[in-house]
């Protein structure tokens, strides 16, 4: 999806700000009119409302701060989508036509909610992990989901591409870190 200069989203002190790798996983979505879209960790919400303006979206977030400024910036936008203050896609039933993930992809622990918005565990990948296992859970088995990861994030690669049929679509590099974006569609029969 292009960048649409007339979405505007506020931050707050406690929400992870669009950057770089939000903006390189937003231009990697193909979303047709109609499609139902999932955003996992939606932040602000950039790329749900993006994609709430071709049809129906659910945007999550385990930060409250996130959720309730999400659905805000739903409502300054005059755009219908359906924020879920919740632990990645429990408790939600698919199947979802594209499911996109700009997950916290760097090594360290999480603590407070500004810290979930980078501290991916283990070499940057637990939350992927957990993400990647339950995706055949709530992906369309025509669908597709965009997962940003950095290449320090190999276990998580590796079980993506175990269990989906995986392709990098775009790739940026960063200061600290190169970054790719997969996109994982359900393996065949
Ligand atoms: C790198 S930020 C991306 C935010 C936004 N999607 C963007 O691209 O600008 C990661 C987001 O995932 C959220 N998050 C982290 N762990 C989560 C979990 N277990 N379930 C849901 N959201 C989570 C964080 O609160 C944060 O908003």
């Amino acid at each position: 999806m292009d960048l649409d200069p007339g979405i505007a989203v506020a931050e707050g002190p406690l929400v992870y700000r669009p950057s770089e790798d939000s903006l390189l996983l937003l231009d990697s979505i193909r979303l047709e009119r109609g499609e139902r879209f999932l955003e996992v960790g939606t932040g602000t919400g950039l790329i749900a409302l993006h994609a709430a303006r071709l049809g129906p979206a659910v945007a999550t977030d385990a930060n409250r701060e996130a959720a309730a400024l999400a659905q805000a910036n739903a409502r300054r936008n005059g755009v219908a989508l359906e924020v879920v203050l919740g632990n990645l896609a429990a408790g939600l039933r698919g199947p979802f036509d594209v499911v996109a993930f700009n997950p916290p992809y760097l090594e360290g622990p999480p603590g407070d909610d500004l810290d979930r918005a980078w501290a991916g565990g283990d070499q940057g990948s637990e939350i992927s992990i957990r993400f990647v296992s339950d995706l055949p859970r709530i992906l369309a088995p025509g669908g597709r989901a965009y997962l940003l990861l950095s290449r320090a994030n190999r276990a998580a690669r590796s079980l993506a591409e175990s269990m989906f049929q995986a392709s990098v679509v775009a790739s940026k590099r960063l200061f600290f870190e190169d970054l790719d974006v997969l996109e994982l569609r359900p393996r065949g029969p």
